[in-house]
């Protein structure tokens, strides 16, 4: 029941909202806080108001008086156990669940045993109050997939043994007819890990006879009328309750509150849950299937008058179902076995006889039965773990009955009540006693009906009821039923508690027959008939009954007939004496443990909804003790409460206490009640409980309690809420710095790992740089490879952009100069033959005669290097640009090129500008419209130029006739053009001379001209006094 504080928060939120609900505090929740507590009517009235209000519960200290509202109420949901898990007694109206969470909370704190003790009369609810009880514990405790199966088992192991141990009776439609004791077993942590039950009693005359107006045990009805046709039939039944004797004595088979259909589905299912197998269910229905064919059985008497079977067809099923030979059977129910001496002689039955050993058989069959069953459901919720358990036991037991007729089956019930009343004396002034004595408290006797005569007057040895009905039994000779209420007449007769109708007045002779003798119980006049009890008392089963149940081969038969039971010589025990001893033993049990009470009522007779039967209810409360119990509670002090929980409930209503008491709780408590002003003859304080006397001074501070509730609750409220807020709040916080430490510590992380890095980079690149020069290793394998990868990369980014700009080549470092100068090579190749590529055949053949150009002059003439930039072109003077007259003479012989010069007369050396022209056949000297000279290139002996850097040159020609014109002294701008064209058209290149310092050349034939060349400062030319032309150049070096 660990729960959260949020949880817990809430259902105290709760619990304070249905504590204020008005309708519950109708009446007095608790009647130690009755003022009149000594009046019976003001009891009354009390249950009766709360009883209209549906408020069924009311307690007398921790004792539960509860009525039975004979209507579904909704005050059972999951909701309700809720909120009354750990919730203290008085804190919420009053409930089963409340009563049954302070056991467990007891058990739990306190690591002891405890049982709930659950009485009241037949109906008055004392069954549906534990399963409430079951219920509650199995939803509330801690669950596991296995403490889930021990839930389911022990939930369910009810309708099972209700089917079978349960009947309708004139009191209640679901009457227990046996004693039922349910230890249930937590551990530790308070899970239900296993359970044990004791069943008492079961009320087996009824398998063979039923009262009218009542049934058998529910299992046959369910079975007839729920059972599938398959099943039926396997069984020999009819779908007919009417049809079997044993259904039919009732005459009430239809019962409107019991639905059999649905309720044999649950057993069924049941059955499996509680583990018991499928072949065991068979064998069980089979059982339940045999008693209904048992009591089908008839027998008529022969000509001898012996009993003789009537109808074989039952026996046929009987025999098949049990598993035992029809012959046997039928002489097993027609005749008993004696042993004489050393044979055994089977002596027939009469019709009678039969009738009785054929009852005596489905009794003790049915009986039997029921015992494995427990014993079965006992199996399936044992608890392996050996560690130590603490448990919870649950007593519902047959209530108080009284019949029109009562028989031997009420007077055990009735006595039982009898024990368990003075149990319940007992232990309520014990500890009543034992509390005020423990807490140092004066307390005064309280008189009280003590029921200890009646359980003398039947248990008494030698003297008692029980001792005189078992000699009775035992005692050889003719002994009856009457002889025994005349045993009973003789020895208890002037016993206040007995009466017969011969030791009765006038009066009270009237109503009582001759068989008859009349118990004075504690709960009321119980007149029991005593015819049939020496019977039920022996039980007698014929002895080859049983043997012959030990042949069976339904297995369960044959596990309850076992072999080894006492045989016959030994007389087994009565049965009021067994009774009797599992009673001591179960006050035993019941004496070891704390005990709780819950007190059953029963409004009405008639199992009404809302009707409210004063005198039933009176005499209830009366026999019940419910007044002399709530007297005791009030002897000494109406209301007693640990300190710590009173000073809990109240401390708001003092300022010294409220909200916290730092001291004790007493000193705390001390402070409170004087704060309260209570007088000192209202309260004493015990050792660990303030004991208040009245009522009324409970009622005032719990008044002043509820007022101020209000208040505070607004207050906690709005606490609770800042306190949620806030906690809220300053877990975002938290978080937040949490998050942000963690982020800036991964940052800082990542920023340190990144300057380790980058240290151990630079190192190694500081290491390989001083070690560059050095051979590869590990020192500079990486710088010498970032130095690689490097240059390559600049390289790449830096290569020259035309072979013109080759040089520009990167410097490589010292380890790569043999890959540069491999790379140079293979690019500078590359940039070749792209150009190369690149080249139309124009330029090819303009370069070609650039080519032709270097052959002839490069090395030899100063000015050629500069004159390789400068491209050539076709021809330097338009055709346009000519004289037509002069172009029209030479057009025939193809003009090739042309180019302007300055001609140097012959004689005095005046420069006059020309045209020079290339024709297919001869060069030409044009001025203007005329032809100044033709030169046949046959008669072209060469052409002379200087190795300086001046445009002069001088063509040399053949004078074979003196008419002609000498050599030619030109000046032309384009000279390395005009002469590379000429060289292709006459198709030589070895007719140019470069000549030195001077040239002889011929004006006329025979007579020379001499031209010589110089550098100088200036370029000039003029006539020196020599007479030479002299041609002075600067040099192209120092331009
Ligand atoms: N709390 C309840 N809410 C609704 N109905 C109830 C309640 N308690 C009892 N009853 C009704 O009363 C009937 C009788 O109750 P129950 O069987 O518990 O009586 P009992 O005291 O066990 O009687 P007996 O001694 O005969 O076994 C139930 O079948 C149910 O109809
Ligand atoms: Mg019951």
């Amino acid at each position: 029941m660990a729960q959260s504080l949020e949880e817990r928060c809430n259902r105290i939120l709760r619990n304070m909202e249905a504590s204020l609900t008005a309708r519950d505090r109708v009446g007095i929740q608790d009647f130690v806080l009755l003022d009149a507590y000594t009046s019976e009517t003001a009891f009354l009235d009390n249950l009766r108001k709360r009883f209209r209000e549906n408020l069924i519960y009311t307690y007398i200290g921790t004792l539960l008086v509860s009525l039975n509202p004979y209507k579904e109420l909704d005050i059972y949901s999951k909701k309700q156990m809720d909120t009354y898990m750990g919730v203290n007694f008085f804190e919420l109206p009053p409930h089963i669940y409340a009563l049954a969470d302070n056991v467990f909370r007891t058990m739990m704190s306190e690591f002891n045993n405890h049982f709930i003790l659950i009485s009241g009369e037949s109906g008055a609810g004392k069954t549906e109050a534990s399963k409430k009880i079951l219920h509650f514990y199995a939803v509330s405790c801690p669950s596991t997939k296995i403490l889930n199966n021990v839930r389911d088992r022990l939930l369910l192991s009810n309708p099972v043994l209700e089917a079978f141990g349960n009947a309708k009776t004139l009191k209640n439609d679901n009457s227990s007819r046996f004693g039922k004791y349910m230890d249930i077993q937590f551990d530790h942590q308070g899970g239900a890990v296993g359970g044990h039950i004791l069943s008492y009693l079961l009320e087996k005359s009824r398998v063979v006879h039923q009262n009218h107006g009542e049934r058998n045990f529910h299992i046959f009805y369910q079975l007839v009328d729920g059972g599938d046709e398959e099943l039926l039939r396997w069984l020999g039944l009819r779908r007919d309750c009417q049809h079997y004797n044993y259904l039919v004595q009732g005459d009430c088979a239809k019962v409107s509150s019991v639905n059999d259909r649905s309720d044999w589905r649950t057993v069924c299912k049941a059955l499996s849950v509680v583990n018991i197998s499928e072949s065991d269910v068979e064998h069980l229905f089979e059982i339940v299937a045999s008693v209904l064919h048992l009591g089908n059985l008839k027998f008529e008497a022969d000509t001898r008058g012996y009993a003789a079977l009537h109808n074989s067809q039952e026996m046929h099923w009987l025999s098949k179902l049990l598993g035992i030979p029809a012959q046997v059977l039928e002489q097993a129910l027609t005749h008993r076995k004696i042993e004489a001496k050393t044979e055994e002689v089977f002596s027939p039955f009469s019709v009678d006889h039969a009738v009785y050993a054929r009852d005596a058989l489905a009794k003790a069959v049915y009986g039997r039965t029921f015992n494995w069953l427990v014993n079965k459901i006992n199996e399936s919720l044992a608890n392996v773990d050996s560690s130590r358990k603490t448990v919870i036991g649950l007593l519902d037991i047959y209530g108080f009955e009284v019949f029109t007729v009562n028989s031997f089956e009420q007077f055990c019930i009735n006595y039982c009540n009898e024990k368990l009343q003075q149990l319940f004396i007992q232990l309520t002034l014990k500890s009543e006693q034992a509390e005020y004595e423990m807490e140092g408290v004066e307390w005064e006797p309280v008189p009280y009906f003590n029921n200890k005569i009646i359980c003398d007057l039947v248990e008494e040895k030698h003297r008692g009821i029980i001792s005189l009905l078992d000699e009775e039994c035992l005692r050889p000779g003719e002994a009856t039923d009457f002889t025994l209420l005349e045993k009973m007449e003789e020895i208890i007769g002037g016993h206040p508690h007995f009466v017969t109708h011969k030791l009765a007045d006038q009066k009270t002779r009237k109503s009582l027959a001759r068989g008859d003798f009349r118990l004075l119980h504690y709960a009321g006049e119980v007149t029991y008939s005593v015819i049939g009890f020496l019977d039920k008392n022996n039980d007698l089963l014929y002895r080859n009954g049983k043997e012959v149940m030990q042949q069976s081969k339904n297995l369960i038969i044959k596990h309850c007939f076992p072999p080894s039971e006492p045989d016959h010589k030994k007389r087994p025990e009565t049965v009021v004496t067994q009774f009797k001893s599992s009673l001591v033993g179960l006050i035993e049990i019941l004496g070891t443990k704390e005990p709780w009470y819950v007190r059953c009522i029963k409004p009405n007779e008639a199992k009404e909804p809302g009707r409210f039967d004063d005198v039933l209810v009176r005499h209830q409360v009366k026999y019940l003790g419910l007044m002399e119990h709530l007297r005791v509670r009030r002897a000494g002090f109406a209301y007693r409460r640990k300190y710590e929980i009173f000073l809990q409930r109240y401390k708001p209503l003092c300022p010294d206490t409220w909200p916290s008491w730092k001291g004790t709780a007493a000193e705390g408590v001390q402070v409170l009640i004087k704060h309260l002003r209570y007088q000192p003859d209202e309260y004493k304080m015990g050792r660990t409980k303030i004991f208040i006397r009245h009522p009324r001074t409970l009622f005032a501070t719990e008044d002043a309690f509820q007022v101020c509730k209000h208040k505070l609750a607004t207050k906690i409220q709005a606490k609770y809420k800042g306190y949620r807020v806030k906690g809220d709040y300053q877990k975002q916080k938290e978080a937040a710095t949490k998050i942000e430490n963690c982020w800036r510590g991964l940052v800082a992380r990542k920023e340190r790992e990144k300057r380790e890095w980058a240290v151990a980079i630079i190192k190694r690149f500081i290491k390989g740089f001083m070690t560059r020069n050095e051979p590869s290793g590990a020192d500079n394998r990486e710088y010498l490879s970032y130095v690689r990868h490097s240059y390559l990369t600049r390289l790449r980014e830096n290569l020259p952009k035309t072979l013109l700009h080759k040089d520009s080549w990167l410097t490589p470092p010292p380890i790569l100069k043999e890959t540069s100068l491999f790379l140079k090579q293979l690019f500078i190749r590359h940039m070749v033959r792209k150009y190369v590529q690149g080249i139309t055949e124009e330029r090819k053949a303009l370069l070609l005669l650039k080519v032709q150009t270097s052959f002839m002059f490069k090395g030899k003439k100063e000015s050629y290097p500069l004159s390789v930039c400068t491209p050539f072109l076709d021809t330097r003077i338009d055709i346009g640009d000519m004289n037509m007259k002069a172009l029209r003479m030479i057009q025939h012989e193809n003009v090739k090129y042309s180019v302007p010069v300055v001609k140097y007369d012959r004689n005095g050396f005046r420069p006059r500008p020309r045209q020079l022209v290339f024709t297919r056949d001869a060069a030409y000297l044009l001025d203007e419209a005329k032809i100044k000279q033709r030169i046949r290139y046959g008669s072209l002996k060469g052409v002379s130029v200087s190795n300086l850097s001046d445009n002069f040159l001088i063509l040399h020609v053949t004078c074979d006739d003196v008419k002609q014109k000498g050599d030619l002294v030109l000046e032309c701008d384009f000279l390395f053009e005009a002469l590379t064209k000429l060289s292709v058209i006459v198709d030589k290149c070895d007719f140019i001379q470069v000549v030195q310092d001077s040239v002889r050349f011929d004006i006329q034939p025979g007579r020379e001209g001499v031209v010589d060349f110089r550098s100088g400062q200036e370029s000039v030319v003029y006539r020196a006094k020599n007479g030479h032309l002299t041609v002075e150049s600067t040099s192209t070096k120092s331009r």
